[in-house]
């Protein structure tokens, strides 16, 4: 990640976007009915979508006064809203309450000599003209943190708390997107889009997976979609009369290849003329092509793709089950925390298990409780009306949109029971001939002899995690079957720990725990004391700012 963004002040996380953006989520332990009605995916796209057109980005000297900044911005108009980040440097983003003010706001800014390649973004610099005499106001600008705690403090949080429950209520407070990290992540995608907007004029660049899912982690990429759909949809052919006019276009052998043609040109595009896109990469050969690159100024490591429609309603789809019941954030937040703690996901791609597929065994977990606490797929699209109905490239993609329709769970099962038992489930999961399926919310035979087979919700012959092998798998049940025993032994009472010994989820985010647990059998049967012990010993030599516990993915 190229941000190194200091973690000043920090702005509460919010439950961003699930139409109860200033509630906190306190309450996810039970699921209890939230009576908020809560809108659709599609909706907070295209809110937040327009916000971030009327929105700049601006980097700024650290001795600005915000004060005068603001009353030198709303020269242009009112301001919605702004807020300041470090990341190499201090940024502020700014949003406008009318998009006219952007446009005048442009007019009103120089393009400086030296730049060979004029570009109108909205990706500004403050100078101050006469920095000697600027007034010696200190420098009073919050920032706002845009990277997740420390694994120091997120364990001294985890072992305030009052229960395993609140533990798992905790990390999902410390470690979801904040509401300006939304916000950030939006306004990068329209920064990129004004970018692509020079070949494809009416182009649009939506944010998909972790950063719209309500699954994201504060410094998780930024997945992106060119969506070039919009542009054919524009015009109404006249059908009447004898003629019919058609626009001349380039014809190439397949869409595939048509794909990566678009995101060779995208690619050179940011690389040559994108603003604060550095290390760019394209790399079209991949089952699904992307253009990777870093976005210097918000810190973003982004991934660009196209024709990419299903990731976009996988996205929606997991939106939907996050709002469903409070529980299942929290739960996945953990489960994703936990895998990321022991190396069972990683940023770099190989034979390991993935969020999006940890993601789906949640989902399939709460669909098999009982009563259950999520519905099948199958019923979201029994429920669906014909305005959801959705077909992609031959997939049916359909499911009710409109979250208010789905009855909410009569299950009350805490969240400490739940985490427990997800480890029991799977760490006892017949993976040798089962498959994982959130379409019929049951185990299916597996089709195939991949290890782990999670079936594709909607490409339903295709299996999510079919790069997982034996050994990876093999490791996930072990820990998974360590973990239940741990949080069994936790319920099982004895001395209760001090406050910031590690004990309940952060005891199972340890790196050491599997590795102090598994070295023998012996340690096995030590009291529970002891166990403790030699935690804390591992936390002592566990470096406080290593990014094992909380990094980006
Ligand atoms: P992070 O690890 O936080 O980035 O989670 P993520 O959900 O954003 O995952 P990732 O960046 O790997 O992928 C982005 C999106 O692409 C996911 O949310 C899915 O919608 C989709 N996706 C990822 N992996 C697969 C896969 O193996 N199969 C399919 N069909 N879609 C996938
Ligand atoms: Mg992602």
């Amino acid at each position: 990640r190229l941000a190194a963004a200091r973690l000043l002040s920090g702005a509460g996380p919010v439950a961003a976007d699930v139409g109860r953006e200033e509630q906190p989520l306190r309450g996810a332990e039970t699921g209890s009915e939230d009576k908020t009605p809560k809108k659709r995916f599609s909706e907070v796209q295209e809110e937040r979508r327009e916000q971030a057109q009327r929105t700049v980005l601006i980097h700024c000297p650290h001795k600005v006064s915000e004060k005068k900044f603001l009353k030198y911005l709303s020269q242009h108009g009112a301001i919605n809203n702004h807020f300041f980040y470090e990341s190499l440097g201090l940024f502020a983003v700014v949003e406008f309450a009318r998009k006219e003010s952007v446009g005048s706001l442009q007019s009103g800014t120089l393009m400086p000599h030296e730049a060979a390649i004029p570009f109108r973004s909205r990706f500004l610099s403050l100078k101050l003209k006469n920095a000697g005499g600027q007034p010696s106001e200190p420098p009073s600008v919050r920032a706002s943190q845009q990277l997740p705690p420390s694994s120091q403090r997120l364990l001294e949080r985890l072992c305030r708390a009052e229960s395993v429950g609140d533990q798992l209520d905790t990390l999902l407070q410390e470690l979801q997107l904040t509401e300006e990290n939304v916000r950030l992540r939006y306004l990068t995608c329209s920064l990129i889009e004004d970018v692509a907007a020079a070949y494809f004029p009416d182009c649009t660049v939506r944010p998909f997976g972790s950063s719209v899912n309500t699954f994201g982690k504060l410094g998780c990429d930024l997945d992106m979609f060119l969506d070039l759909d919009e542009i054919g949809k524009r015009s109404t052919p006249k059908t009447v009369g004898n003629f019919l006019l058609e626009f001349q276009v380039k014809n190439v052998p397949s869409e595939r290849i048509a794909t990566q043609k678009i995101l060779s040109v995208i690619g050179e595009c940011l690389d040559h003329f994108g603003p604060g896109c550095v290390g760019v990469q394209k790399i079209l050969n991949a089952r699904c092509p992307l253009v990777r690159f870093s976005h210097q100024a918000s810190g973003f490591q982004c991934d660009l793709t196209a024709n990419n429609r299903i990731a976009l309603k996988s996205s929606e789809l997991l939106y939907l089950y996050g709002a469903l019941d409070s529980r299942v954030r929290a739960l996945v937040f953990s489960v994703r925390c936990w895998a990321r703690a022991h190396s069972l996901t990683s940023s770099i791609p190989g034979a390991w298990i993935t969020n999006f597929s940890l993601t789906m065994m949640v989902i399939f977990f709460l669909q098999r409780r009982s009563p259950p606490i999520l519905p099948t797929l199958e019923s979201l699209k029994a429920l669906a009306s014909a305005e959801d109905k959705c077909v992609i490239e031959g997939n049916n993609c359909t499911f009710v949109r409109d979250l208010n329709k789905i009855q909410p769970s009569r299950n009350t099962e805490p969240l400490e029971l739940l985490l427990k038992e997800f480890f029991e489930y799977f760490g006892n999961f017949a993976f040798n001939k089962n498959s994982i399926n959130i379409r019929q919310g049951r185990e299916q035979n597996k089709p195939d002899s991949s290890p782990l087979h999670i079936q594709n919700p909607f490409e339903t012959s295709l299996n999510i995690s079919r790069n997982v092998s034996q050994s990876q798998l093999q490791k996930f049940v072990d820990l998974a079957r360590e973990s239940a025993w741990l949080l069994q032994q936790d319920g099982e009472g004895g001395p209760a720990p001090a406050p910031r010994q590690p004990w309940g989820l952060a005891a199972l985010l340890l790196p050491s725990v599997r590795d102090s647990r598994s070295l023998s059998k012996k340690q096995n049967r030590r009291p529970a004391s002891e166990r403790v012990k030699s935690l804390l010993e591992s936390i002592k030599e566990h470096n406080p700012d290593s990014p094992t516990a909380t990094d980006g993915k």
